[in-house]
């Protein structure tokens, strides 16, 4: 039951549709005289049934009658031709008296030509572009259609035969004119047509579908020497849907001379010509291509020639920058020498640590720097070491007391204290070797195999003692053998730093200028060398003293 009462409406609602469109005329309504052509009274479903009578004039003076000519058929009224004199006001009345009023004009045909002037329809405006609908009139009826024949200025579109409906893609600026369609009817044995002519207006608000040059006609650029420059010469050449090939050139030329195509060995040249499509437009462009730009390609006008029926060029000048960003090659130096200058502090970093003790040599020499002044102490370095071992340590004796002192005293100008040496036998030893380590600005200690031995314990311990609980003096350990030898040296010994720990390496640290005296004098106090400690006092002083203990001294040594 439902299904088809839902049938009954649905059939109730598209004849409704249907039959709201079909009838769908506007008036006052054009026709060509000698045509077929057909009124259709608007009905709506509740009036099925009901009797249509068709009248002509303002005040339905006439009842039409069917004839030969005229067909009443269902809701419709039709002309098998319609004439000139047929020209009028038309009305419809339902059997209740509700009626439908056109205007109806009948024209004279144009012999001469598809279309009549004054039966044109204005359609709406064909933006280039967009696509454009083509439909042959709105007349629709039961009639029998044999043919649909469609004319553009009055030439027929081939491809349109019996097209109902149609449309253009894109249009172009082509495709204005006058679109003609004749619709063919057979009716009774004999052919009645049906016309009726679009007029189609093209608006370009794109560009114009002719082929042309992009970008403004004169250009210039700032470029510098020796830089690669690609000038861009690009033409639009249509729509890229149903793109036809046609003849055209693009070139590059100066001075009215061509210019050669891209060869491997060239330097200024013209590329091979790229097509390409953007935003549903085709485009072909042709680069030239300069390798390096050179001076004499600075102001001379480089034309890029456009020909397709008539030609069309653009002009492209090189200037030099005049004021130029920061260059490549300046910024790439700059980064260079940062990179460079980075580098090299590091590198004096390094080597102010590799070489801090010839640094700070150098520095003392250059300043003159005297930590010994003021300080109330009589003596250098205190220098403690093996005695009363001969000949075991003969060696040992002989570094202690000649070479040694030769080297600090005569040469560097320091005052040393060696107890066999300097002080005077006959005080009590212990407080001797207080006083005279009071008495120095360092303590030197010897460090042989033999060292250990109870005097020099004695000094060891009273010197270790003010070095590391009193802070009253720095220790220099000379390793005149290798540490590991001694494992019965107090553990106090490896609380010194390295910085004082020198080794003495035999031969190798004999001359003067060996890191063996180099760091021996850095661990020394500043003190300004030779001339000014080379004193008559300290000469004499010396010979007497070396004589007391038999040990063969250079006094020639002490001063030159
Ligand atoms: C109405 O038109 C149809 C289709 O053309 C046709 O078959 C029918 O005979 C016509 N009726 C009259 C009354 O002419
Ligand atoms: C219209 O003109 C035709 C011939 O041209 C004629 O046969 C017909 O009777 C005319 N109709 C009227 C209503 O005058
Ligand atoms: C004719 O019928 C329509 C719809 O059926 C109604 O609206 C209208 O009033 C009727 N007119 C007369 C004069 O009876
Ligand atoms: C014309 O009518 C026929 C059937 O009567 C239908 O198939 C066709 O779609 C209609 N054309 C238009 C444009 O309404
Ligand atoms: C349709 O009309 C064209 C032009 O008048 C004609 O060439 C063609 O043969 C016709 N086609 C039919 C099926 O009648
Ligand atoms: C209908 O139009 C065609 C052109 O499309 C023409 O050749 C033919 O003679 C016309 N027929 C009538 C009856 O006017
Ligand atoms: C020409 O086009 C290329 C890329 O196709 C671009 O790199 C170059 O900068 C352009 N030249 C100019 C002068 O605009
Ligand atoms: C490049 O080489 C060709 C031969 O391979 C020669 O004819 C042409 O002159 C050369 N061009 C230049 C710019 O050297
Ligand atoms: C190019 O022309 C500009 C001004 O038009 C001028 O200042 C400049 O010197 C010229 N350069 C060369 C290389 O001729
Ligand atoms: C060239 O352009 C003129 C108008 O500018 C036009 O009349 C002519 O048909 C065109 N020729 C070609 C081959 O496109």
């Amino acid at each position: 039951m439902r299904s088809e009462n839902l049938a009954v409406l649905l059939t109730l609602i598209l004849s409704f549709i249907s039959s709201g469109k079909l009838c769908e005329r506007h008036s006052p309504i054009n026709v060509l005289e000698e045509e077929y052509f057909s009124f259709c009274c608007p009905k709506k479903p509740q009036h099925e049934g009901q009797v249509i009578q068709w009248h002509k004039g303002k005040k339905r003076e006439v009842l039409i009658h069917g004839d030969s000519r005229i067909d009443l058929n269902g809701s419709n009224l039709q002309f098998w031709p319609i004439l000139l004199n047929d020209t009028g006001i038309y009305q419809c009345c339902l059997g209740n008296g509700t009626c439908k009023e056109w205007s109806l004009n009948v024209i004279k045909r144009n012999k001469n030509n598809c279309f009549t002037e004054e039966h044109l329809i204005t359609g709406r405006d064909g933006i280039i572009g967009t696509s454009y609908p083509f439909t042959c009139s709105s007349t629709n009826d039961s009639a029998n259609v044999i043919n649909i024949t469609w004319y553009k200025d009055c030439i027929e579109i081939i491809n349109k035969r019996g097209e109902e409906e149609w449309h253009i893609d894109q249009l172009t600026e082509k495709d204005g004119g006058k679109y003609t369609c004749v619709k063919t009817f057979l009716h009774a044995g004999k052919k009645y047509n049906s016309t009726s002519t679009t007029n189609l207006n093209i608006k370009g608000t794109e560009e114009k579908i002719t082929p042309k040059l992009i970008g403004p006609g004169h250009n210039v650029f700032k470029t510098e020497i020796g830089k690669e420059e690609i000038l861009n010469c690009t033409a639009f050449l249509g729509y890229s849907k149903n793109f036809v090939e046609f003849p055209y050139e693009l070139y590059w030329i100066v001075h009215d001379k061509s210019i050669e195509i891209c060869q491997s060995n060239s330097s200024l040249c013209q590329k091979v010509e790229r097509k390409y499509d953007e935003n549903g437009k085709k485009y072909v462009m042709k680069q030239l291509w300069f390798k390096r730009v050179k001076e004499k390609n600075f102001n001379s006008s480089y034309k890029c020639v456009f020909s397709e029926n008539g030609s069309e060029e653009q002009t492209f000048i090189l200037q030099k920058e005049s004021n130029p960003d920061l260059p490549v090659h300046a910024f790439t130096a700059g980064m260079i020498m940062a990179i460079m200058f980075s580098f090299i502090a590091v590198m004096i970093v390094i080597l102010c640590v590799i070489f801090k003790i010839e640094l700070v040599l150098l520095f003392r020499d250059i300043t003159g720097k005297d930590e010994t002044l003021g300080d109330g102490k009589l003596y250098d370095a205190f220098v403690s070491y093996l005695k009363d071992c001969t000949p075991i340590c003969g060696e040992e004796r002989k570094f202690a007391l000649e070479i040694l002192p030769k080297t600090l005293e005569d040469h560097f100008g320091y005052k040393l204290c060696i107890f066999e040496r300097d002080i005077s036998p006959g005080g009590a030893i212990i407080d001797d070797i207080q006083s005279s380590i009071d008495r120095s600005r360092r303590l030197i200690i010897i460090l042989s195999q033999n060292y250990v031995y109870d005097q020099v314990m004695f000094e060891l311990e009273v010197g270790l003692h003010k070095a590391l609980v009193e802070r009253k003096i720095k220790v220099i350990l000379i390793e005149y053998m290798p540490k590991n030898y001694f494992d019965f040296l107090p553990k106090s010994l490896e609380l010194l730093s390295s910085s004082q720990v020198v080794k003495w390496k035999e031969e190798k640290s004999l001359p003067l200028n060996s890191k063996f005296w180099k760091k021996l004098r850095y661990a020394m106090p500043a003190k300004p060398t030779i001339s000014a400690a080379c004193q008559e006092v300290t000469l004499q002083d010396r010979r007497k003293r070396t004589n007391a203990f038999g040990i063969t001294s250079e006094p020639s040594l002490a001063c030159y």
